[in-house]
């Protein structure tokens, strides 16, 4: 409760492994606070569609797993925040992953006012292979399916726009083993300095339930803390 007191906007930072659900919950926050999901690994793969110069320079890295360099992110996330629907709070997906991002970020959200609430997503890596082995997504509209925890009514077909459905290229074994490992070198250390920082961060097991309860679970953190 606010109190009819205006709140403070709210950068809701999804941290977490490959797979762990981050855009998954990313897009059920969004109907649940009308925050836009701001997902790093959507906007440059955009780029790469676009084969435009940041597309070019990137698209090696993404289909290895490797992360792409922190200035260009940064760059994009800056820019992203600047348009008027941030302006009540936004989630952010797969960002920061380096601690030089982590620290252009807090220097960004204090210039604007803006309070940061971190979700860690727990979730065992046998899981997140088994997810991300069986991920589809719609090219359309975005809709993430999986063949075995929510499959599409029609195999292959999304169900709201009837869309072919596609696997992403960096979904294959030996590229999400780089991933997840990329995310051990760079990224899960992060946490420790979220910690020393003085983040407000949660942990969320997102490895038993479905998606809308990991939701609900992440709504009540990010609105009272408990
Ligand atoms: P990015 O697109 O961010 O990929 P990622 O971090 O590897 O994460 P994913 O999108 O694979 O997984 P997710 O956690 O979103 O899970 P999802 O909800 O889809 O980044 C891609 C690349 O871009 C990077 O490798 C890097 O090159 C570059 N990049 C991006 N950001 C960068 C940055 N900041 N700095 C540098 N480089 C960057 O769920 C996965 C599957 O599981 C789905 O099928 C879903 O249906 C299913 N699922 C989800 N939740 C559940 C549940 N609770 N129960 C059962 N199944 C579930």
């Amino acid at each position: 409760m606010n109190n009819g007191q205006k709140r403070s906007p709210r950068a809701v930072v999804l941290f977490g492994p490959p797979g762990s659900g981050k855009g998954t919950q990313a897009k059920l926050l969004t109907e649940r606070t009308g925050f836009p999901q701001i997902s790093t690994g959507d906007m440059l793969r955009e780029h790469v569609q676009a084969g435009d110069e940041i597309g070019r320079e990137v698209a090696k890295l993404m289909h290895a797993g490797s992360l792409v360099p922190d200035e260009l992110v940064n760059a994009l996330v800056k820019q992203r925040v600047a348009r008027p629907d941030c302006r009540d709070g936004f989630i952010l997906d797969g960002y920061p992953r380096t601690q030089q991002q982590a620290e252009r970020l807090g220097v960004l959200l204090e210039g604007r006012g803006i309070d940061q609430v971190v979700i860690h997503l727990v979730v065992d890596y046998n899981k997140v292979i088994a997810r991300l082995s069986g991920r589809r997504q719609c090219p359309v509209c975005g809709t993430l399916y999986n063949v075995l925890s929510r499959p599409p009514k029609q195999a292959d077909v999304c169900d709201l726009d009837g869309a072919g459905l596609v696997i992403r290229e960096d979904d294959s074994e030996a590229v999400i083993r780089e991933r997840l490992e990329e995310y051990e070198r760079q990224t899960r250390p992060v946490l420790e300095y979220f910690h020393s920082a003085g983040r407000r961060l949660y942990e969320v097991d997102a490895g038993r339930e479905v998606p809308p309860v990991v939701c609900e679970r992440i709504y009540k953190l990010i609105e009272n803390g408990g």
